[in-house]
């Protein structure tokens, strides 16, 4: 259910450009607490193709590929993430009109990602128990590194990773 109206409307602007400003290829609207069926990314290399998935739902799935990925939700975390290769999606666009589209490489990648965050699933849930230890433990040293004011600049917090990675 989704009221398409100028306040949808607003909303994928705002969550567009948060997205683009984090830099980030992808955002789900609980990310940013909108508790709705909304989707914006753009994996185009320019920055050129802002898309949106209201509604959104995988109709076909076919192959499988293994890709690193990275979470605005999980910062500073890139892991592995086996998911499907391509995709045929159906969604609305912001004024309800009703689309389907086929996805493959980082689209693909990224539009499981962001369905898998409007069921309140994160990309580290697929990972080991130890792992996803490893990462809890990570996150909350860098909370209390934050909270204490000892944040590191970025270029001391490890290896550095693609901001397209981020979704
Ligand atoms: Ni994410």
């Amino acid at each position: 259910m989704q009221v398409f109206d100028a306040a949808l409307e607003r909303l994928v602007a705002d969550m567009l450009e948060t997205m683009y400003a984090a830099p980030g290829v992808g955002l789900a609207g609980t990310q940013v607490d909108v508790h709705r069926q909304v989707i914006v990314m753009d994996t185009s290399a320019d920055k050129s193709d802002p898309q949106v998935y209201i509604n959104g739902q995988i109709l076909e799935r076919e192959g499988s590929e293994v890709s690193e990925e990275g979470c605005l939700s999980v910062p500073n975390v890139f892991e592995p993430v086996k998911r499907a290769a391509r995709v045929r999606a159906r969604a609305q666009d912001a004024k309800g009109q009703v689309f389907e589209r086929e996805l493959t490489g980082l689209a693909a990648v990224c539009l499981q990602h962001e369905l898998d965050h409007l069921s309140g699933k994160l990309f580290v849930d697929y990972l080991s128990l130890l792992k996803r230890e490893f990462i809890r433990r990570k996150l909350e040293k860098q909370r209390r590194e934050r909270a204490a004011g000892r944040e590191r600049p970025a270029s001391k917090a490890g290896p550095a990773h693609p901001a397209g990675r981020v979704i």
